[in-house]
């Protein structure tokens, strides 16, 4: 492609983001639509010099990840709502305000990249479903089910972090026991369980399956966790872990762009990319 003074600018903000598939879906999905644009990696540490660089350059979106989802937080001019109960956002827009001076806006599209994976299998309104894990996934999850009426139950390996967000999500708790006595419409897990290279283990006892019609890894490395190869295998419909991944990235250029992407080849690249790495045994990075 040829960059020049009309290219738009997007990027990823995060540390590291050499791995990041995210340049390759939103590149991807540039060309097959012939946009001038270009999406790069911009690796920093120095979260607030970089933030007042790229405010002041022309980029017309950015992705925020790990280690920067919170802390970009309060160098924003605002946070859309339910990216605020999460505490994290992954995605900044930017508009240029009457008086000329940017306004960037941050958003997370994590839970909308979630359900949306969980929608195109099972309708998310009341249905019952049983989080797994209580770290920054989980509650970004765990607020995203609630946002659509989703009847939400938490459980997690330490209990009282698992107690003190499902008091903050308004859900309840579940012991290892209760889950035992369960039948829910939906597993979700929201731990690293299963993630390359222990992807031997399992985060719930496989004959604990069959309670479930779907069942959903955030786990996206190895492509097929073996909670979902099991939950296949007794006949649960499965959503893998690389669909969310898939919808968080679709999500953010509908904002940017204002239309819908070309899903299917922003899937195939971000399921090509992820299949190079894995062969190539590089660590899973969003
Ligand atoms: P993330 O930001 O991806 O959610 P995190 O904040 O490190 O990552 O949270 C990891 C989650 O996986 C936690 O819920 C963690 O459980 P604890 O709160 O008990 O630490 C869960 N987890 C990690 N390893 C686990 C294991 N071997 N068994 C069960 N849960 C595990």
């Amino acid at each position: 492609m040829i960059i020049n003074g009309n290219t738009r600018l997007f990027g990823v903000l995060g540390n590291p983001v050499e791995h990041s598939l995210s340049p390759a879906m939103h590149n991807a999905a540039f060309r097959a639509r012939g946009v001038d644009a270009v999406y790069i990696p911009l690796a920093t540490s120095e979260l607030e010099t970089a933030f007042a660089g790229i405010k002041a350059l022309p980029f017309t979106g950015v992705s925020v990840t790990v280690p920067h989802k919170v802390a970009i937080m309060p160098l924003l001019d605002g946070v859309d709502p339910v990216a605020q109960k999460i505490g994290a956002v992954n995605t900044l827009l930017f508009k240029q305000r009457a008086d000329g001076r940017m306004q960037c806006t941050g958003v997370n599209t994590d839970w909308i990249g979630a359900n949306r994976a969980l929608e195109e299998v099972i309708p998310l309104k009341g249905a019952s479903v049983l989080l797994l894990g209580a770290g920054g996934s989980a509650r970004a999850l765990g607020f995203g089910l609630k946002e659509v009426g989703a009847q939400v139950f938490l459980h997690n390996r330490t209990e009282a972090k698992g107690q003190q967000l499902a008091e903050q999500l308004e859900c309840d708790y579940l012991t290892a026991d209760q889950v035992q006595d369960q039948r829910l419409d939906i597993l979700i897990n929201a731990t690293t369980v299963g993630m390359l290279p222990l992807a031997d283990a399992i985060p719930l006892d496989a004959d604990l399956l069959s309670n479930f019609q779907v069942v959903m890894d955030i786990v996206y490395a190895p492509l097929e966790t073996k909670l979902l190869k099991e939950a296949a295998h007794r006949g649960c419909t499965t959503v893998a872990g690389s669909n969310m991944l898939l919808y968080q990235a679709v999500e953010q250029w509908r904002l940017w762009m204002e239309e819908d992407p070309p899903v299917e080849v922003m899937h195939t690249a971000l399921i090509e990319g992820l299949k190079r790495q894995q062969e190539n045994q590089i660590p899973p990075v969003e």
